[in-house]
């Protein structure tokens, strides 16, 4: 049954406050829910239903106003419980409800489910109608009071803590919150304690709570935290508004982390590290994952959204601050390189894909769907160049306007674009389509010079996607500068604001120059223009920008794996020399240097191949790619030894950008020096030396890459066998790494390893999740096996944690990038899993878009 944004109307009563007392007990907890409610003045007249919703629930007993309801007036579907108007007092009623759930058979993962002996919950989007009977729509907002009784020794909830005894504890959240940012925890747990002093001076008390043993690994997310409570007071003037802040970590965990008020639940992956066992990504990820969490309490609790459809309103604003911060934190340029690597990685390929959508969609059938790269990251980006068009001092404005007007409320898109018209005086109708029409827009440019003046011409067409055949023009912010023949800029840099569908731009320049567009990546948009190798290299060397500087470099191996595998091109040796440069240029950033040494991926290569219009080999992608490896290799061959030995950090790890970024460089020489050692003694020895688990893990990835991982695979399980993150990592890499003709059969076994628990969803992806979305070409394997391993693990998965499943099952949204055989092999497959008997909602919305497309 399909929802749509037209659909929307307000609910029938609203609730001015509600209680929940929990008994919990592992396989029949009672839950009573005490809700007053009250008529919404923006309901319609005449007397009206009461409408909840409830989803596999016991339902104990049901009263208002202290009276059973009887059985006549209630009448219920999948997801509601409706009692009939007439048994309904119109003004105001008090329903007393008493429900039974099994937590311990809960393994959706949604609602209140156990973990390790522990309780838990998420509630995001609509799990919370699997714990009581509740209007669970997140424009009803109340205050919450929470009874838990229990045996655990920690028993946790929103807000503040009330009161607590042997055997219970109770909690009031002040602010009025929907349903879905409820959580409750219960359990075995210890807490790491800090404080952090507000701007305005108020104390709120800090705890981490994680399970005895994992004390010592939190360091680095309390850390982030309280540069996230000091940044967003600092540049968004948003303080923290209750007493404490409480993260759980917690290992069963669908997603990355929940913003629950007060009461943050995360997957254990991103806030435990130590040096030992995390890498320099995993803590950038934690630091980012933390703020964004934080950052939601303002961009998500205090101001919701109105309905699901507007959930890139939180969704987009907290990735787009949480980017910033990171930026703040660590090095812009950098910063936004890997924020574009990601959102064309993820986002570009959905976009052009089958399961295409708005930022806002304005239909589903199943929420959890729509948790994806384009309602976040594009999301994000379309902030971005909301916040380039206005300037800093509009972008803030409008943002103070957003927080004084719309705090306590559930919002929408439409309020969202309205403060940024009223606060800068600007219309954004035409902008608005960013949030409305899908597709990544594609920007053909020409130029021309002639007597002084040089002329840009835009063309922009957005492409057709699933129910929008026809697109208007979009508002593309596209900011440039130019070079001079002498590598020097010449003019003046500047940002173009394209609104037709064709349109100039003509500067007066002394000489026609290279011209440097679409700088740091100034809107989401595929960038076409002619031009030539010796112009790429003269950007490799020259551009300011340093995001043009990576892309010139990226455009330039891109286009030599392409004409590789297309018509067995040479590779331009013009490539490894640009290269050299910026590999032996001690004034960039290690970081961005290794970000310009790196090849473009196998996918994005088969998503640019098709966009030509060729059917994309993986096998080829996978020989061309790994051929200019090699070749860079030879050609950096004299400087790589010394560029690793410089990046050689003495003292102790630390998780900074600056030592991260020497390792990431280091492990880029590390690996194509293996290239061109057939023993890998670097790389053996780099595993043995390695004193934390970022060199560890980089050397071991480059030793299975080179098919010499055998012992030291052994000896890392062996190492690590009793961390659970650690031996996620060991699954991964064997999944990534493993060359193609043997990782089918590889992740095969592994899948009977004793530690493959598919039901631990961080097991379950470290394994299949890496093999089918990090793997092409041992995913697309022309014989189709490796679609036949995902679609029997996504069948055995769906029963069981449909939205999980359903997640992974976008490693098939692809399929038309490729060849028949494989494209016939994908879609049987997929029909597969559509003709199986109850199948999941989840399931069987993605496997039809993908098939009907
Ligand atoms: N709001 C969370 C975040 O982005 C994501 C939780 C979504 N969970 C889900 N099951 N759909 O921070
Ligand atoms: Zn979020």
């Amino acid at each position: 049954q399909t929802i749509r944004l037209s659909d929307y109307r307000p609910a029938n009563f609203l609730v001015e406050r509600v209680h929940l007392t929990f008994k919990l007990e592992p396989d029949a907890t009672r839950v009573t829910a005490k809700v007053r409610f009250t008529r919404n003045p923006d309901a319609p007249a005449g007397t009206l239903d009461l409408e909840l919703n409830g989803k596999e629930l016991t339902r104990v007993s049901a009263r208002i106003d202290g009276t059973d309801v009887p059985q006549n007036a209630i009448s219920t579907g999948d997801e509601t419980l409706t009692v009939a108007a007439d048994h309904v007092p119109q003004d105001g009623f008090d329903w007393e409800c008493v429900t039974e759930l099994d937590p311990k058979s809960n393994q959706s993962l949604e609602g209140l489910y156990m973990s390790n002996g522990m309780y838990c919950t998420q509630c995001e989007a609509e799990g919370f109608r699997k714990i009581t009977y509740y209007p669970d729509r997140p424009d009803v907002m109340a205050p919450f009071t929470v009874r838990i009784e229990g045996d655990a020794p920690v028993l946790l909830s929103n807000g503040n803590p009330v009161d607590s005894g042997d055997g219970w504890a109770e909690w009031h959240d002040p602010w009025p919150k929907p349903a879905y940012l409820f959580a409750l925890v219960a359990g075995d747990l210890v807490s790491v304690d800090d404080t952090f002093t507000t701007a305005s001076g108020r104390e709120v008390a800090l705890k981490i709570y994680v399970r005895p043993g994992d004390e010592d690994r939190c360091d680095y997310a309390m850390d982030a935290l309280k540069r996230s409570m000091r940044w967003d007071e600092e540049v968004y003037g948003r303080e923290y508004d209750l007493d404490l802040f409480m993260i759980v970590a917690v290992d069963d965990f669908n997603m990355g982390a929940m913003e629950n008020k007060g009461l943050n639940i995360f997957n254990s992956k991103y806030v435990l590290a130590s040096p030992e066992t995390a890498t320099d990504t995993d803590y950038e990820l934690i630091e980012g994952i933390i703020a964004h969490e934080y950052f939601h309490n303002w961009t998500g609790n205090r101001i919701t959204c109105r309905d699901w459809f507007q959930l890139c309103l939180k969704e987009g604003l907290t990735v787009y601050r949480d980017q910033q911060f990171s930026g703040d934190m660590r090095s812009h340029a950098v910063k936004r390189i890997s924020d574009v690597v990601q959102l064309r990685a993820r986002q570009f390929r959905e976009d052009a894909g089958p399961l295409a959508h708005p930022v806002r969609p304005d239909a589903y059938i199943e929420i959890n769907n729509f948790y994806t790269a384009t309602v976040y990251e594009k999301g994000a980006e379309v902030i971005g160049m909301l916040h380039r068009l206005v300037g800093d001092d509009g972008y803030r404005k409008a943002l103070d306007l957003y927080f004084n007007q719309h705090d306590g409320q559930a919002c929408t898109i439409e309020d969202w674009i309205q403060v940024f018209e009223d606060a800068t005086g600007r219309d954004l109708s035409q902008f608005a389509l960013w949030y409305h029409q899908a597709g990544t827009p594609e920007l053909d440019v020409t130029d021309s010079y002639a007597d002084g003046r040089y002329t840009l011409t835009f063309r922009q067409t957005v492409p057709p996607t699933p129910g929008q055949p026809d697109k208007k023009p979009m508002v593309i912010p596209i900011a440039y500068g130019f070079l001079g023949a002498s590598g020097a800029e010449i003019g003046e840099p500047g940002l173009f604001e394209m609104t037709e569908a064709e349109q100039s731009l003509t500067v007066e320049l002394p000489e026609k120059p290279v011209p440097s567009l679409l700088r740091g990546f100034s809107a989401p948009v595929i960038l076409k223009r002619e031009t030539d190798n010796a112009e790429r290299a003269f950007l490799m060397a020259h551009d300011t920008d340093s995001f043009n500087k990576w892309e010139a470099a990226r455009d330039f191996a891109r286009d030599l794996i392409k004409r590789k595998v297309i018509d067995n091109a040479p590779f331009d040796p013009a490539y490894a020399e640009a290269a050299r440069a910026i590999l032996t240029d001690d004034r960039l950033d290690p970081a961005f240097r290794a970000f310009a040494l790196s090849l473009p991926s196998e996918d994005a290569l088969s998503m640019a191949i098709a966009a030509d219009g060729h059917a994309a080999d993986p096998d080829a992608i996978f020989r061309a790619r790994d051929a200019l490896d090699l070749h860079l290799a030879e050609a950096l061959a004299a400087d790589l030894e010394r560029v690793g030995e410089a990046m050689q950090i003495d003292g102790p790890y630390s998780p900074d950008a600056q030592a991260a970024g020497k390792r990431a460089l280091a492990a880029r020489t590390l690996s194509l020096r293996t290239q061109l050692d057939s023993s890998a003694g670097a790389a053996q020895s780099a595993f043995l030396s390695a004193d934390n688990m970022t060199e560890q893990l980089s050397a071991l990835s480059i030793l299975v890459r080179f098919g010499r991982g055998g012992r030291a695979l052994d000896s890392f399980y062996e190492k690590w066998k009793g961390d659970r993150l650690v031996v996620d990592k060991w699954f991964s890499v064997q999944a990534t790494a493993t060359p193609p003709e043997d990782v089918v059969g590889v992740v095969q076994r592994l899948t009977d390893h004793a530690d493959f628990d598919w039901k631990n969803p961080n097991r379950l992806r470290s394994l299949i999740g890496a093999f089918a979305l990090a793997n092409p070409v041992g995913f697309h394997r022309a014989d189709g096996s490796g679609y036949a391993l995902l679609a029997d693990w996504l069948l055995k998965l769906d029963p069981v944690n449909p939205q999980t499943a359903a997640r992974l099952s976008s490693a098939f949204e692809t399929w038309r990038r490729y060849d028949e055989g494989r494209q016939s092999k994908i879609l049987s497959q997929l029909q597969r899993i559509a003709d199986t008997p109850n199948l999941s909602r989840d399931m069987t919305e993605k496997v039809t878009r993908m098939l009907d497309a």
